[in-house]
């Protein structure tokens, strides 16, 4: 939003009575806010959601459950976080943002980026990543996208709103510096990179404070440090209090509240609400509808909006499926090479899971069949045997006489519970009952090609025993069939990489122990290592890492690297040459890891920094360049209150996936030590342990020893007293050192 629109709004919100302003930060109705007319503010429209536009008309409800108008219903978040492709999201984004305006609609409720900390979560079908950069970079991206389409986004849930369970109500306890390089690192990524026009609070407490009146989230880190200038908007109904809500940061309270302006108004006249922190939050919503509002129809628009091309929008939403869809295991029988006919078994392959459950509910402009598009892609691929027989249920004896004779069997399995708002998972596993199909297709004797339709991730050790190839289509929206049949048969090609690493077993799970927590807490106890953070941190065999998938082809990675600028400086270029080595056409991600070698704190291995996706005909090869900055060298030091970067070697690893990095490289940076200093409180051990304050250590424990006509104490006697202050050590030796020895043993030390 300009800088005039804010000026305007200050002026209006200056113009207002008390009361005018508090009814204006609670909505008018379930999806929209009061209008002005005498001030020439328009209602402000706002709703989902983050893969399609869920406009009610009349009836409103919160979680989708009456139908909306229809609108293109795109991949889900967990399948386009696997394309790691930025363009792919703006162009999503943009389709997304012209839809939104011809419904009437000023602010598009999405992306939501929180952290998948546990594969349990029942929202994570809603989530991009584990990763806050792949998460941090991938937003940005879809929020440019619908703002170029006048629209606004708005990112969600702000924030540790990591699962469903009790989600009103329960407080994520996470540390600080796990909440800032995990949990916000996305959100800030998007905000600085993007300036979306929202920002929605979730439900939960961070801390025991409520997200919608948590000063530090709302005001001190959102808007004072990231320089957030749009509008703050709670979840529908996750507001405890209102005035507390208001002096914290919040601007909107959804849905509207009848009780809300008499309580702000109290409160202000008593006191206990300063007016300024009214004013601001009335202002934020008045800026938003006068940069945003839309006439309440597109009919009504004067010149009517163009009408989005919503076969464009179709095709777009298959292309998105291709670029998402994730080839975990084939052992060549991928794509189908026409050897017989072809059976397709499965109830799924009738009813596809092609997007989750709640308030992201979209109603599909149409909807691909599977059936109907693997017989015309088949029919489309030359040399290809067009013979397919389709029993499109469960059934174990239907399927057994459908696959007879059959050359290849495609099995669909999927979740048919979870992968919905409001509940977590309490396992990992594919329906027994679609096992149990597998299984006996295999044991027929059948080639089997086993395609999963979930959106949170699976266990996938008891397909791959029962399957010659396992794809991986998440909830792939409404063309999703079309994507999976040109995948199936040639005509397209799996693009995407995991977004989340894929566990042997749900136990495995960093957070499995400190997951959903009690009634009123969890405690996020895995601190900093979720994801492959953690399975590296314990080097445990994961199913599929983080970054890996398949392609039709291969690819070589050589000539890495490395330049520094200034060794002073926190900043690095890293480049590699990829190479398609294969002889088909397909896309890759080279991906950046940065590790430090020797952390004054711990982190972890090895964190993504960076990242660049190919596409790369037969033999041919392309130069790829990252550039890295302060930030991606920086843990958050709680205790300063600042990122750092300290001096001292780091490994940068490159390669396709987190746990194939062919190259490697080490750098060492010089930089200012910030922080950290050793004084006479430092304990012992970092005495002993830093080079430079050992020296200074031990050659003045040999003067005053000297002096004292005493042995020097050796290293394993002070090494008793690692956690002592060397200060108390000297007190105990009835030592004082005066100012000048002291400060010359500081320098030393600090060298
Ligand atoms: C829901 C969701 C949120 C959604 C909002 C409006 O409870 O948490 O993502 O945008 O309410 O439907």
């Amino acid at each position: 939003m300009t800088e005039s629109v804010h000026e305007a709004a200050a002026e209006i919100v200056a113009r207002l009575e008390l009361r005018d302003k508090a009814a204006l930060i609670t909505g008018a109705t379930f999806w929209s806010t009061h209008a002005l007319d005498e001030h020439g503010v328009p209602e402000l429209v706002l709703t989902d959601g983050p893969h399609g536009v869920r406009r009610q008309r009349g009836s409103a409800d919160h979680l989708g459950i009456h139908d909306s108008l229809p609108a293109t219903c795109f991949p889900t978040a967990s399948a386009t976080g696997s394309s790691w492709n930025t363009e792919l999201l703006e162009e999503i984004g943009r389709a997304l943002g012209a839809e939104a305006r011809w419904h009437g609609v000023g602010v598009l409720l999405g992306p939501g980026l929180n952290i998948k900390r546990t594969p349990l979560c029942g929202r994570n079908f809603e989530y991009y990543s584990e990763d806050p950069v792949l998460s941090g970079d991938l937003a940005p991206a879809a929020v440019t996208g619908v703002q170029a389409a006048g629209v606004g986004a708005c990112l969600k849930h702000f924030a540790a709103n990591n699962q469903e369970t009790n989600r009103m109500v329960v407080s994520s306890d996470v540390d600080e510096r796990t909440l800032r390089e995990l949990y916000l690192t996305g959100f800030e990524r998007a905000v600085t990179a993007s300036a979306p026009a929202a920002v929605m609070s979730s439900y939960n407490r961070i801390n025991g404070v409520h997200a919608a009146q948590h000063p530090w989230l709302l005001t001190e880190v959102l808007r004072e440090e990231w320089g957030f200038a749009g509008l703050v908007v709670s979840d529908w109904g996750g507001v405890p209090d209102a005035v507390a809500s208001l002096a914290a940061g919040l601007d909107l309270e959804m849905p509207g509240n009848a009780g809300t302006p008499g309580l702000v108004v109290a409160a202000v006249e008593s006191g206990r609400l300063a007016v300024e922190e009214l004013d601001r939050a009335a202002a934020a919503v008045v800026a938003a509808a006068l940069a945003l509002g839309a006439p309440s129809d597109a009919a009504a628009a004067g010149a009517p909006l163009a009408e989005p091309d919503w076969d464009a929008h179709h095709e777009l939403a298959r292309r998105a499926a291709v670029e998402s869809a994730v080839l975990l295991t084939n052992d060549g029988v991928l794509p189908l090479a026409g050897s017989g006919p072809i059976a397709l078994v499965g109830a799924l392959a009738a009813e596809p899971r092609y997007q989750g459950g709640g308030s992201s509910r979209v109603v599909p402009t149409r909807l691909d069949d599977l059936p109907t598009e693997l017989a015309r892609a088949l029919a489309d691929r030359p040399g290809v045997v067009r013979d397919l027989r389709v029993s499109a249920s469960d059934d174990v004896d239907a399927a057994l006489a459908a696959a007879d004779g059959a050359g290849v069997v495609v099995v669909v399995l999927g979740l048919t519970e979870g992968d919905t708002e409001g509940a977590d998972r309490t396992h990992l596993d594919l329906p027994v009952e679609q096992l149990s199909l597998l299984a006996a297709v295999r044991k027929a004797g059948h080639r089997v090609v086993a395609v999963l339709t979930n959106g949170g991730i699976v266990l996938t050790g008891q397909v791959e025993q029962h399957a010659d190839a396992v794809l991986e289509m998440w909830l792939s929206g409404q063309a999703g069939s079309a994507a999976l049949a040109d995948i199936l048969t040639g005509l397209d090609d799996p693009r995407g990489r995991l977004a989340e690493t894929i566990p042997v077993r749900l136990t495995d799970t960093p957070a499995y122990l400190n997951f959903p927590g009690t009634e009123d807490a969890v405690l996020y106890g895995e601190r900093l290592y979720v994801g492959y953070r953690g399975y590296d941190a314990t080097d445990r065999d994961v199913a599929h890492a983080f970054g890996s998938g398949l392609a039709y082809t291969t690819f070589g990675y050589t000539d890495l690297e490395v330049t520094l600028p200034d060794p002073g400086t926190a900043a690095a270029t890293v480049s590699c040459t990829v190479t398609n080595t294969g002889d088909r056409a397909g896309s890759d991600v080279v991906q950046v890891y940065l590790g430090e070698v020797a952390p004054r704190l711990d982190r972890p291995v090895r964190e993504l920094v960076g990242f660049a996706k190919v596409r790369l005909q037969p033999g041919a090869s392309q130069r790829v360049s990252v550039e890295l900055g302060h930030r991606d060298f920086a843990f958050y030091d709680v205790a300063q209150g600042q990122w750092i970067v300290d001096p001292g070697a780091f490994e940068i690893a490159v390669g396709p996936s987190s746990r194939d990095l062919p190259l490697r490289a080490t750098v060492t940076l010089e930089v200012p030590r910030i922080g950290g200093e050793i004084t006479l409180d430092s304990p012992m051990s970092t005495w002993l342990d830093t080079p430079a304050a050992f020296e200074a250590l031990m050659a003045e424990l040999h003067a005053l020893a000297k002096q004292a006509g005493m042995d020097v104490p050796d290293v394993e006697l002070l090494r008793l007293a690692d956690s002592m202050p060397f200060r108390k050590l000297l007190e105990m030796g009835g030592v004082t050192l005066d100012a000048d020895r002291e400060t010359d043993l500081l320098n030393r030390a600090n060298a």
